[in-house]
């Protein structure tokens, strides 16, 4: 048994997706369903008794301890976070209140129900419930989910980052990032919790919430909505697809070294503009417009992102060298496939864009 947190977000439904798909081990998911969190990214579940959606607060202390004892998880995999730069600049609040606050709650709830578990397992004598659900407190891994923002920004020439980079957060989603990455530090230095700390470059791929510039991109340009370049569109980042995040994330989880962090990223680098372009051909392509014009007549430039970040790349050789781990995807094939994804999932986005995931929250949750 394993518990995620945030896994009715993007990356955090691919994940229990991904995890159900290649093992039987049963997940439970505890999201507090905000806006980005779709309880449809996991309707193929539905039904399936490997797999419990709990909606709540990370930092709901006692909802989390009851979580912990009643199903005795091996693991915990934190993704619940306020994810989008452009809204923590608007109104940083929530990130404050989830990122930090609501980090340092789940990691005392998870130090609690680690002190108090067996040491091993001895299946010869009659077993408390740990040891028959499996979790002991050597085996135990909390596994915290965090970005490449932490590092902060970097220009033209300077190298990628790699896991002893200077913290240098810019916005109130990267500092609070960066926040819970030093808690979750804290927490294993002086309590000995076993965790894993994994710093990811820009993911991209399925159930994607278009507020984020590459499914912005695709739904904008398949209603005819002009496609929003911020600045000058120069700005890097260094794409992954969100299954091979999902693969480092289990590599990890399996084999990372206790306290340590590892940085996942794709050796993607790819200015914004060229994102762009790359989406308006494939869409060109896949699903022309009727009038005949290419999608690229729909880009406007608008006023920059205040603050924002020029460069991010990530130095995965860490990660490549100790666990073995690479990505699958080239950015072609990934950027094909998410943009085909978002074309065969037409209610999906419908659903999105007019709000009506949020009913089916508000008719079983509150
Ligand atoms: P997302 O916004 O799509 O999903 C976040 C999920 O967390 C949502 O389901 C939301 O309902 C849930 N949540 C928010 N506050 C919560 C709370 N207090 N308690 C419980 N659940 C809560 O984000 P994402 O893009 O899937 O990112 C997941 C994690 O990965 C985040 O921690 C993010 O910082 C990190 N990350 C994201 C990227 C990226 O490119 N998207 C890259 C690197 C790291
Ligand atoms: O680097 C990892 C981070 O990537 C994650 O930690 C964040 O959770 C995730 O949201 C993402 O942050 P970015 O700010 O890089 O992603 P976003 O999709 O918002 O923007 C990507 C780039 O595109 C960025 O330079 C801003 C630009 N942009 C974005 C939007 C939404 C535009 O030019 N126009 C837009 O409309």
């Amino acid at each position: 048994m394993i518990l995620v947190t945030g896994g009715a977000g993007f990356i955090g439904a691919n994940f229990v997706l991904d995890w159900l798909a290649q093992s039987d081990e049963p997940v439970i998911t505890l999201d507090k369903l905000t806006y980005a969190g779709n309880p449809e990214n996991l309707q193929s579940l539905q039904g399936d008794a490997r797999h419990t959606l709990v909606q709540g607060d990370i930092g709901d202390a006692a909802l989390v301890a009851k979580l912990l004892a009643e199903h005795q998880p091996r693991a915990v995999i934190n993704f619940a976070a306020e994810s989008h730069v452009d809204r923590s600049i608007h109104g940083p609040g929530d990130f404050i209140q989830t990122n930090i606050v609501g980090t340092f709650h789940l990691l005392e709830s998870v130090r609690g129900y680690w002190s108090n578990l067996p040491e091993n397992l001895d299946c010869h004598g009659s077993a408390p419930l740990a040891m028959t659900a499996g979790a002991t407190k050597s085996s135990f891994r909390f596994l915290h989910v965090s970005t490449d923002e932490v590092y902060g920004s970097l220009t033209k020439d300077d190298p990628a980052f790699t896991e002893t980079s200077h913290i240098e957060p810019n916005s109130p989603y990267s500092a609070s990032k960066a926040a819970s990455d030093h808690l979750v530090r804290a927490w294993h230095h002086t309590y000995g919790l076993p965790v894993l700390t994994t710093n990811c470059s820009n993911n991209y791929g399925p159930y994607h919430f278009p507020e984020k510039l590459i499914p912005l991109l695709i739904v904008n340009s398949l209603v005819g909505k002009p496609l929003p370049v911020y600045g000058d569109g120069q700005q890097i980042r260094d794409w992954l697809y969100v299954k091979d995040h999902c693969s480092a994330i289990r590599r990890v989880l399996e084999a990372g070294r206790l306290g340590e962090i590892y940085n996942v990223g794709g050796w993607n680098e790819k200015a914004n503009l060229d994102i762009v372009h790359t989406v308006c051909a494939l869409l060109d392509e896949l699903r022309p417009r009727a009038d005949g014009k290419p999608y690229k007549d729909q880009i406007t430039y608008v006023t920059d992102r205040p603050g924002h970040d020029r460069r991010y790349a990530i130095d995965a050789h860490k990660l490549e060298r100790e666990l073995g781990w690479k990505p699958a995807e080239t950015f072609d094939s990934g950027i094909r496939k998410t943009v085909q994804w978002y074309l065969d999932n037409p209610d999906w986005v419908t659903h999105v864009q007019s709000g009506a995931y949020r009913e089916w929250v508000q008719k079983h949750y509150k």
